[in-house]
């Protein structure tokens, strides 16, 4: 039976220029190379300038999505941006990056806060207005500037992350309804907010006025993860009838490469069809997988046709998965 379905028509991807190893992070805080590599699988991570912002690095990955869609910023009816680091608290930075592209005015933004599972989020509501018809074109974007929320004196959380912004850009396309469609074929997201206190930045508007530092009981975000990362993915392969033997690629969230290998390993997955960036990148929350998918389709690694799973988890906690056919 025919359906619309969402196709990834484009792709992009952004780090900033500056890079901090494991060696520079031992000059600033109490911690090695060899600690943070065998605990995290991280060598370096990039970081934003004082004033580089999330917009900016956003920008960045959407110009080129766009670019390798071929298509103009006119033709976007709506641009979701999934970030926990927005310029202003209020309007949305998914605002200001509209009127940075050039979208037309009356086009759609809006930004969606759901932490390290941001990009499945937002790709689950954009897939949601395009088969409901209301929008055509989408372009999903995540990207964070964690470093500005980082305590830089806390060994147990600076080492993990990083900045960096990805983006897609989603456009209806008629299927079949078929697990051979191109495009996303399935989407799950969920919540568990008793882990509130688990995972969170340490303040904010309403309670102290400042945006907080990142927090987290890392062994507890650690159990966590494997189970929910794993439910996400199984989901979203019964859901679009196939088995793991069926896929090409996971494209994980990249909190920690002891996560991606235990998820990998759960669901049965060779090691080799496991997308790591962590070493290079670390912890860029929402803006880990679009990154990683687009560094993997621009050097040709992912190719049309693949079938590729897309799992996330972080904070709330939220999770989730998404199922898609480039
Ligand atoms: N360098 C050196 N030592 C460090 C360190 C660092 N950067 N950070 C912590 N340590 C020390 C601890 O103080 C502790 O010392 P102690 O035993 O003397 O108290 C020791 O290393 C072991 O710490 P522990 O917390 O047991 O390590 P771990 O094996 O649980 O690994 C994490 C810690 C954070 C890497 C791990 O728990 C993790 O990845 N959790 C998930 C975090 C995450 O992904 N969060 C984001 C999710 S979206």
């Amino acid at each position: 039976m025919t359906c619309i379905r969402s196709e990834i028509i484009g792709h992009g991807h952004y780090l900033p220029a500056k890079e901090l190893t494991n060696d520079d992070l031992a000059k600033i805080v109490d911690t090695n190379d060899e600690w943070i590599s065998t605990r995290t699988g991280i060598k370096s991570r990039h970081v934003a300038e004082k004033d580089e912002y999330t917009s900016d690095l956003a920008l960045k990955a959407a110009e080129m999505a766009i670019k390798t869609a071929g298509i103009k910023a006119e033709e976007i009816d709506a641009i979701v941006l999934a970030t926990v680091t927005p310029d202003n608290t209020t309007p949305a930075t998914s605002a200001k990056i509209a009127g940075k592209l050039g979208m037309r005015v009356g086009a759609a933004a809006m930004d969606i806060s759901a932490a390290c599972s941001g990009f499945v989020y937002a790709l689950t509501m954009a897939d949601n207005m395009i088969r409901l018809g209301q929008m055509k074109t989408v372009l999903v974007v995540s990207a964070e500037t964690l470093s500005k929320i980082t305590d830089w004196t806390d060994r147990n959380t600076c080492v993990l992350f990083g900045d960096g912004a990805g983006a897609v850009v989603l456009r209806a396309k008629e299927g079949n309804g078929t697990s051979e469609d191109t495009g996303i074929l399935a989407t799950k997201i969920y919540a568990d907010g008793t882990q509130y206190e688990n995972l969170l930045c340490n303040g904010g508007v309403s309670t102290t006025q400042t945006s907080g530092y990142i927090w987290m009981n890392g062994k507890e975000v650690f159990k966590y993860a494997i189970n929910s990362l794993s439910e996400a993915a199984e989901e979203v392969m019964k859901m679009g009838q196939v088995e793991a033997k069926d896929i090409d690629w996971l494209v994980p969230h990249q909190a920690n490469v002891r996560i991606i290998s235990g998820v990998g390993q759960k669901l049965g997955l060779p090691e080799e069809k496991v997308i790591v960036t962590i070493d290079h990148q670390a912890n860029t929350s929402a803006a880990t997988i679009p990154l990683a998918l687009s560094e993997k389709m621009t050097d040709g690694t992912i190719k049309k046709g693949d079938l590729v799973v897309l799992n996330a988890m972080g904070a709330g906690f939220t999770w989730g998965g998404a199922l898609v056919r480039i």
